[in-house]
């Protein structure tokens, strides 16, 4: 499987941050992992255009669940596939929170993006008072079940383990937290979809960046990152795309 180095750009960036792309794909032409970034959809077309032929990949962080029609500010999938995208973030815990997504409007997000031929970035996580409590395990396994649709394969599907409070906090789980969190997804996974599951890729976001992203990459069952403030500049991202290409 090759696994995947992923940038979530959030809410951040104007056309001056494509410098930062083009370092990027000069300094990595042609990376042993695959690479994507996820700018705003304002960006994604200019950012297409630079980098057409190079081996980045480009993606949105969100669609909606319809094809078109009368939804002021919001993006279809295949608009953002005309636009040069090949990938969607779904489900990131902020447009869980601020917008009020629930499994069930991620898992009709998720099927909407394949009908465009996008491949979902499915986003899991607990918040850290269920973390706290216990109920970790149990909170992702609910998330997993009602945010993946029957179709998943290995090849229109990538699921991102990030926990709510690693998000942009600096704080990470143990690795032997995401250690747990991860075999518990392939296990998951493997009950549903069985021998496909193996090359299903489990991505963990939350605080990664150059100076603990070794260690995660390290981990079974962790094919890539999400990464969100560290995706931002071309040498952090770098960075992180050199330590996946190197596990
Ligand atoms: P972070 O964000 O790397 O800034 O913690 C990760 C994400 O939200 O995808």
């Amino acid at each position: 499987m090759r696994k995947l180095a992923a940038g979530n750009w959030k809410m951040n960036g104007l056309a001056a941050a494509l410098t930062e792309v083009q370092a990027l794909i000069a300094a990595h032409p042609a990376p042993a992992c695959d690479m994507l970034l996820c700018p705003p959809a304002t960006l994604i077309a200019q950012m297409a255009g630079t980098t057409k032929g190079s081996a980045l990949h480009i993606g949105g962080q969100d669609c909606h669940i319809n094809a078109a029609g009368a939804h002021t500010g919001d993006i279809a999938a295949q608009m953002l596939s005309d636009a040069g995208a090949s990938h969607v973030i779904l489900g990131h815990s902020e447009r869980r929170a601020d917008h009020g997504e629930t499994d069930a409007l991620v898992l009709a997000k998720t099927s909407a993006a394949w009908a465009a031929g996008l491949i979902a970035v499915v986003c899991i996580g607990e918040t850290e008072a269920q973390r706290n409590d216990g109920s970790t395990l149990d909170v992702i396994g609910a998330q997993l079940a009602g945010s993946v649709p029957a179709a998943a394969t290995p090849q229109n599907l990538v699921i991102a383990y990030e926990p709510v409070w690693a998000i942009g906090t600096g704080r990470t789980p143990t690795l032997a937290e995401i250690a747990e969190v991860h075999a518990f997804l392939r296990a998951r996974l493997t009950d549903r979809f069985a021998a496909a599951a193996a090359d299903m890729r489990l991505l963990y976001g939350g605080s990664v960046k150059p100076s603990n992203a070794t260690g995660i990459f390290a981990l079974p069952h962790v094919d890539g990152a999400l990464v969100g403030g560290a995706s931002l500049k071309a040498a952090d991202f770098g960075a992180i795309v050199a330590a996946l290409s190197a596990a």
